[in-house]
């Protein structure tokens, strides 16, 4: 197999904003590596430096520490005191607030960037044209931008972004102006774009449904740190982290501490107080460590009778059962917790009921409960 090409690696990065008492350290050594042609998502709560990170990929923001390469070439290194700035770096940028502008016609501001460059006028009409057919706006050149719906407005700034034919394009939540629906199918758009150019995209956001969505590669950040980096299953199913486990959908949570692990580090067990449950250790797990065992609402089989195992069963009782048309979302009370469960609609819920849980080993994930260090943890699970 050939090996993976990275178009954008960031080593070490450190940011700091403000002079004296007032300085902060927003980026705290971020390091990662963006393979060549990859949706790579930087995901995490407001202010934990996603739109930083990304600023400092185009330099609009000059970082104080670290290196940052494009296709193997350093655009910024403070040990070599390289610092190239952003109209010469290979990157095309579409920000929240996409700024096209409502005096000009589609074509004029796609042709903007090579208006400015003073290109002849037939290349700019052929490239026009031809990242006009990629976005699906042919037709409209001539449109004045104000009577663009927020979905074609969308697509003027990116097609804008793509004629300079970047390496990377740089997306810093490209959505959060369109209202929940369009949102939801531009996501669809975004990727089938970016399969078709095969454009090496850095997407910030800080819904997690989008980047589960839309991402090869999510990066989870808290606090101007990487808190753990996977595909969307890997994190969604096998988290390593608890805050990766309740940033990326929904979760149950129970502590306790790790009584066994198999030595294949494939199975554990704790002690709660709900009793001794089984799951699949975190690797930094240990022996006599405080644990939380992570599980989903989905993975949560509700059972009627007393079934024939007991290993990893609770007793619990319905408190709450709200049909969704796919499922039933419940609340289900075991001893002094509420445990979110997600059940089939054709499965009877009701309320006062006792039901037997059964957590599947397989889907419970014991991971470290201290796993944050130099991490705010008020801002847990927001
Ligand atoms: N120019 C600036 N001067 C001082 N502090 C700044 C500046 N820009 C950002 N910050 C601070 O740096 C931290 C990271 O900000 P950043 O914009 O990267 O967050 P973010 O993850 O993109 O958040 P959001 O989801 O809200 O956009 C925040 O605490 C922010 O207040
Ligand atoms: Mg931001």
């Amino acid at each position: 197999m050939a090996e993976k090409r990275f178009m954008v690696q960031i080593q070490n990065l450190e940011k700091f904003f403000g002079e004296d008492r007032e300085r902060v350290h927003v980026l705290k050594g971020v390091s990662l590596d963006i393979p060549e042609g990859s949706l790579y998502t930087f995901l995490g709560p407001s202010g934990c430096g996603k739109t930083t990170t990304l600023r400092c990929v185009a330099g609009l923001e000059r970082p104080d520490g670290g290196k940052i390469s494009i296709d193997g070439k350093a655009v910024f290194s403070a040990g070599e005191r390289v610092y190239i700035p952003t109209n010469k770096r290979p990157i095309g940028m579409v920000f929240q607030s996409y700024a096209i502008w409502p005096h000009m016609t589609v074509s004029e501001n796609v042709a903007y960037p090579l208006t400015i460059q003073h290109r002849p006028k037939a290349e700019i009409k052929k490239r026009v044209g031809d990242v006009l057919k990629i976005v699906g706006l042919q037709g409209l050149e001539d449109r004045p931008a104000p009577k663009l719906s927020g979905g074609q407005q969308q697509r003027v700034a990116f097609a804008r972004a793509l004629i300079n034919e970047p390496k990377v394009m740089l997306l810093d939540e490209p959505l959060s102006n369109l209202d929940a629906k369009l949102r939801e199918q531009m996501r669809f758009e975004i990727k089938a774009l970016q399969r078709r150019v095969n454009i090496t995209t850095i997407y910030v956001t800080h819904d997690q449904g989008e980047a589960l969505a839309i991402s090869d590669q999510i990066a989870v950040m808290h606090g101007g740190k990487l808190i753990e980096i996977g595909t969307p299953h890997q994190l969604y199913s096998r988290p390593k982290r608890k805050f990766t486990a309740t940033f990326l959908g929904l979760t149950n949570l129970i502590e306790g501490k790790v009584t066994e692990l198999g030595g294949d580090s494939k199975s554990g067990r704790m002690e709660s107080s709900k009793g001794t449950l089984s799951f699949i250790p975190a690797p930094s797990l240990a022996k006599g460590q405080p644990v939380v065992m992570s599980i989903r609402p989905e993975h949560i089989e509700v059972i009627k009778q007393r079934p024939q195992v007991s290993e990893n069963v609770l007793e619990g009782t319905i408190k709450e059962a709200i049909f969704m048309g796919d499922a039933y979302h419940c609340q289900i009370a075991v001893g002094d917790q509420l445990l979110r469960v997600h059940t089939h609609p054709f499965l009877s819920m009701n309320i006062g009921e006792k039901v037997y849980l059964h957590l599947d080993p397989q889907s419970c994930n014991g991971l470290p409960a201290e796993d944050t260090e130099g991490v705010d943890e008020s801002m847990m699970g927001l």
